[in-house]
């Protein structure tokens, strides 16, 4: 028996579509075949830049640049996707990081954007989704982007750690609440990532380095890998998996290493 992984006739819209686990993420699912509707902060003329780096085709993917934590930009990124293809039944928001910000010094904002960029976001996406999914009655399937610090808490990172652990409920709430629509909600959760978001904080941090370290004994992944997983959920093979956080991260996430 031969398994592959085939995503022809699939669209899938992407969110923080520009960043260092996404080029990955696109390379891999525009290269099973899925037409791919990828949004970031960033402007149409540095994602042209990117994407033509990255190899991507352009037939592959439409770019809409807009900001994940403005509920009116992504309701207007959601119905421009469906508008396009009213067929999209995969949504990943996977826009979120943070660096280290030690709650002494972080300002009630600061704490409420980090929380709001890695949280709140994720519900607006999902609203809006959700209000296409249900007139069409689409079997859609929503995944989100957490980390493996939203179970293992460490210093200098609440705000987005707690976001992440409040996502991962959310999600698992939402698969509840929608399974009798056929709506599957589920969690990929990277451990640290040697790119990205983490990578400042890892050299610069020696506190947390040791964390990283101890936690996954000394491995870091890779990108590629947690790129994997997402091929996986998107793909048929996983199509009796709800309501799970689907942990790519070495066993990092399983507790605590003394
Ligand atoms: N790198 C890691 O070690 C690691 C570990 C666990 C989880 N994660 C998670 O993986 C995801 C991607 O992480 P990464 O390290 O590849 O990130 P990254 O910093 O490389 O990419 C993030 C992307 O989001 C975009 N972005 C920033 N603010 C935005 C906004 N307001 N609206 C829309 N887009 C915005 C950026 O332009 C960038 O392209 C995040 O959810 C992060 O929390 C990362």
């Amino acid at each position: 028996m031969t398994i592959s992984i085939d995503l022809c006739g699939k669209s899938i819209l992407l969110t923080g579509a520009l960043g260092a686990i996404a080029e990955h993420m696109v390379r891999r699912l525009a290269a099973a075949g899925a037409t791919l509707v990828l949004t970031d902060i960033r402007t149409e003329a540095e994602a042209k830049r990117i994407l033509d780096a990255w190899k991507i085709e352009p037939s592959s993917y439409l770019y809409f640049a807009a900001d994940i934590a403005d509920s009116n930009q992504v309701d207007r990124v959601v119905h421009a996707a469906f508008e396009k293809f009213p067929q999209l039944d995969t949504v990943i928001g996977h826009a979120g990081g943070c660096g280290l910000h030690p709650f002494a010094i972080t300002s009630e904002a600061e704490f409420e954007k980090i929380f709001r960029f890695n949280f709140l976001s994720q519900t607006y996406l999902a609203r809006a989704v959700l209000a296409q999914w249900s007139p069409r009655k689409t079997a859609g399937h929503l995944i989100f982007t957490s980390s493996y610090v939203a179970r293992m808490p460490h210093t200098k990172i609440s705000a987005y750690a707690s976001a992440k652990a409040a996502l991962e409920n959310f999600a698992r709430s939402l698969a509840m609440e929608y399974t009798e629509a056929g709506i599957r909600v589920n969690v990929v959760s990277p451990g640290n990532v040697a790119a990205g978001s983490s990578l400042k904080v890892f050299e610069e941090d020696p506190a947390y380095r040791e964390f990283v370290l101890r936690v996954s004994l000394g491995r870091r992944n890779s990108p590629e890998s947690v790129a994997d997983a997402f091929v996986f959920l998107c793909s048929p093979l996983a199509r009796e998996i709800n309501g799970q956080v689907f942990s790519a991260d070495y066993g990092g996430g399983i507790g605590n290493r003394l």
